[in-house]
């Protein structure tokens, strides 16, 4: 959490967001393409990057090691060429320890390009322990040698890297792009069994794929993966950023609002629009098309910019049951922005976090505002989940509508201080939420987004 003196933001609340924002590339495909550039005897090109800091994170990290990351021509394009790879010094790389759970995704990579790797200790947010368990087992079975130290993880293949039969505990969103970037250029075949299928991942395989990569996707949670001796660079254009577009959706609802969210994507949503539409939200699509030149008798057409409008037709909102789940289900970084708006709903709304044990800690910030939630340990209106038996605070029960008032707010984690920033934005009153700056880590501009949307924040 930043701790700076001006790490907050005064929210002057009780307005409903208005107006019109874009979201670009996803900060969940965008870190791992960069990553994947590693693997490529060629430059990459990606486009559509967010000025994000996790994104300055593994940029950082690319360089220390040798990738030349530069601007391309257009906005937001990205060029990293991996020509010079070599190994970073290990103070340098510990500089960002801490700082990003990305880094754990270098470790095939760096066995491929170097023969070694080094990983400092991981960061990303405070949602429960996080462990890297199935990466380890998996990196491990294709031939890695891993010595753990206090600073960090030393990585060798004194073997090489050979393609093997895994299966996933769980189906790990991290521990499937592991197994994908050490895979595709390992020796032999790889077959992995419960896999993660979320949009990102199908993104960060047509990534590889147009690096020269193997890779197919059978139905069951089945990837197979054919290793291949060299791989090239790739030009990609990201999927969109589906969890900060869910954010400002729940902003806009909270707040009694409409916010339009350019670039936003209905395939890789369906599961929120759903949810949202249940609650009593109303959202529009509009489809991208792109412009068509003039043909014979018929003149130009300039082509139609993507995105779905989110707004709160009036009336009450609904309570609903919800449970978090691995994709196709609710995305659990849906759920901390939508929780909010579900204070304003009328009856019990009930919520299932099965993907992290931890993540209901921000609850406390809402009911410090007057909101009335009740979290359980028991697996509440859903199926039993590996957490009900291992005594976790892991579902709630939020009571509504109930007025929010404003409150001092600390930012625990990402999503979760996404949730502050719209509780704050929804109450009465001027709330003062510290350590903002985190929020920088996933959501490009939000300040600026605030503004355009006729919120009142500033920084004290
Ligand atoms: N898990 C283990 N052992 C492991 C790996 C995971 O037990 O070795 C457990 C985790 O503790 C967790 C569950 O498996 O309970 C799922 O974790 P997963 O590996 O799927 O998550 P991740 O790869 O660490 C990514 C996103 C998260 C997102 C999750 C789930 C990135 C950088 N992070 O994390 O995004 O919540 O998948 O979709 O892609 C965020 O953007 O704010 C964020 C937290």
């Amino acid at each position: 959490m930043g701790g700076s003196a001006g790490n907050v933001l005064s929210v002057h609340g009780g307005t409903p967001l208005h107006g019109t924002i874009r979201v670009r590339g996803a900060k969940n495909l965008v870190s791992k393409a960069m990553v994947a550039a590693l693997l490529g005897e060629t430059p990459s090109r990606l486009y559509d990057v967010p000025a994000i800091r996790d994104v300055e994170v593994v940029r950082g990290l690319l360089e220390l090691h040798g990738v030349r990351v530069s601007d391309g021509a257009s906005e937001g394009e990205l060029v990293l060429d991996p020509a010079n790879v070599e190994a970073a010094n290990v103070d340098e790389i510990n500089v960002h320890a801490g700082s990003s759970r990305i880094p754990i995704l270098f470790c095939g990579p760096l066995l491929h390009r170097l023969g070694h790797a080094f990983i400092p200790d991981l960061g990303g947010c405070h949602i429960g322990p996080r462990p890297i368990d199935f990466h380890m087992q998996a990196l491990r079975e294709f031939g890695a040698v891993v010595d753990k130290t206090p600073d960090g993880l030393h990585l060798t293949a004194p073997n090489g890297l050979h393609g093997t039969k895994l299966e996933l505990p769980y189906p790990s969103v991290g521990a499937t792009e592991q197994v994908l970037l050490t895979a595709v250029r390992a020796e032999g075949v790889t077959e992995l069994r419960n896999a993660a299928v979320e949009p990102e991942i199908i993104d960060l395989i047509c990534v590889l794929q147009k690096m020269g990569a193997i890779i197919n996707v059978h139905t069951s949670r089945v990837i197979e993966i054919e290793g291949v001796p060299a791989l090239t660079g790739y030009a990609h254009r990201p999927i969109p950023d589906r969890i900060e577009a869910a954010s400002w959706a729940a902003a806009a609802l909270a707040t009694g609002g409409d916010v339009r969210v350019l670039g936003a994507r209905q395939a890789d949503m369906t599961t929120f629009l759903n949810t949202f539409r249940s609650v009593g939200g109303a959202f529009e699509i509009t489809d991208a098309c792109p412009p068509r030149p003039a043909a014979a008798g018929r003149p130009p057409e300039p082509g139609v910019e993507g995105g779905i409008r989110f707004w709160h037709p009036g009336g009450e909102l609904r309570a609903v049951a919800l449970e978090t789940a691995v994709h196709p289900g609710f995305m659990t970084d849906w759920q901390q922005p939508l929780v909010v708006a579900l204070t304003q709903a009328r009856g019990l709304s009930i919520v299932h976090e099965t993907v992290y044990e931890q993540r209901l800690g921000y609850t406390k910030a809402l009911l410090s505002m007057g909101a009335t939630i009740q979290t359980y340990r028991d697996c509440l209106g859903g199926t039993p989940c590996r957490f009900g038996r291992r005594n976790f605070t892991h579902s709630a029960v939020i009571a509504g509508p109930t007025k929010l008032h404003a409150a001092d707010l600390v930012i625990p984690d990402l999503r979760a201080g996404f949730s502050h920033l719209i509780a704050a934005l929804a109450a009465e009153g001027t709330s003062r939420v510290y350590g903002v700056d985190l929020i920088n880590r996933g959501y490009e501009d939000f300040e600026g987004k605030l503004a355009a949307l006729g919120a009142h924040t500033e920084r004290p």
